[in-house]
């Protein structure tokens, strides 16, 4: 089945209301039609709402960085799934392995942290990969198989929609450097298979994306894999020209 590419851009912890980012691709997009891809962009939590007026209207959809489990109470510093449809979220990203190594979230917060977002109407980016020590000892497929077990909500009667998977190798985040693209697709349809044992026949219309250091020069041959459906965009979707760039690069569907 076809499945519509998705183009997340994951802003990370960088932005302010005074930089021209936002305006910057509100502008860029606004120019554009009938695109044969979906756009999302992730800023932090400071700037969902600003950027959500600013992209309203744009084709562009808003997502956040992380949220909790639950929809409110005393839990200092943060940000329930029910706060972010509020404040405009289509999406959230979970499981990113910068907050695996620096909140040490592990599978099970975060399979629940996705419950709790697609119980509250949002959609899921989930990631999944493995650390450059796990690659070279061979541990690449048994490490995202885990992880993908461990997170995954399968009872969720949505997941064929709702739910998207990002690979994301933890040694091409932010780093320049990109696993080929043949490994891309063996990691990929290895995940698609492993799907299929878990949710059946709705595998086929979740989208897996690719995420580390893609750019405008890599993404062509990225997104044309077989069972590539996107990409998860950290530092290029921080230029709105590269983001545009990468998701132009999109096959058609
Ligand atoms: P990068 O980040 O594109 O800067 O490598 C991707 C991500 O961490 O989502």
């Amino acid at each position: 089945m076809a499945r519509r590419p998705l183009i997340a851009g994951n802003w990370k912890m960088n932005g302010l209301l005074a930089d021209s980012l936002a305006d910057t691709l509100a502008t860029l997009m606004r120019k554009k039609q009938d695109w044969p891809f979906e756009m999302v962009v992730c800023p932090p939590f400071t700037l969902l709402h600003y950027l959500g007026k600013t992209i309203a209207g744009s084709g562009i959809a808003l997502g956040a960085q992380d949220c909790h489990i639950k929809e409110s109470g005393a839990h200092t510093g943060d940000i329930s799934p029910l706060m972010l449809k509020d404040v405009g979220c289509t999406y959230v990203i979970l499981g990113h392995s910068e907050r695996r190594m620096d909140h040490g979230e592990g599978d099970s917060l975060i399979m629940a942290k996705a419950k709790a977002a697609l119980a509250a109407g949002l959609k899921v980016i989930l990631c999944i990969g493995e650390t450059e020590a796990e690659r070279d000892s061979g541990k690449t497929l048994e490490v995202n198989q885990t992880q993908l077990k461990g997170s995954m909500p399968v009872e969720v009667e949505a997941a064929d929609t709702d739910l998207v998977i990002a690979y994301e190798p933890v040694w091409a985040i932010g780093t320049g450097r990109t696993p080929t693209d043949r490994e891309i697709q063996e990691v990929h349809a290895f995940i698609r298979k492993e799907l299929i044992a878990l949710i059946g026949t709705a595998a086929d219309s979740v989208r897996l994306l690719y995420g580390g250091s893609m750019k405008p020069g890599n993404a062509g041959g990225i997104l044309a894999l077989p069972d590539v459906d996107g990409g998860l965009i950290g530092g290029a979707s921080l230029k709105a020209e590269d983001f545009w760039a990468i998701a132009q690069q999109s096959p058609a569907l």
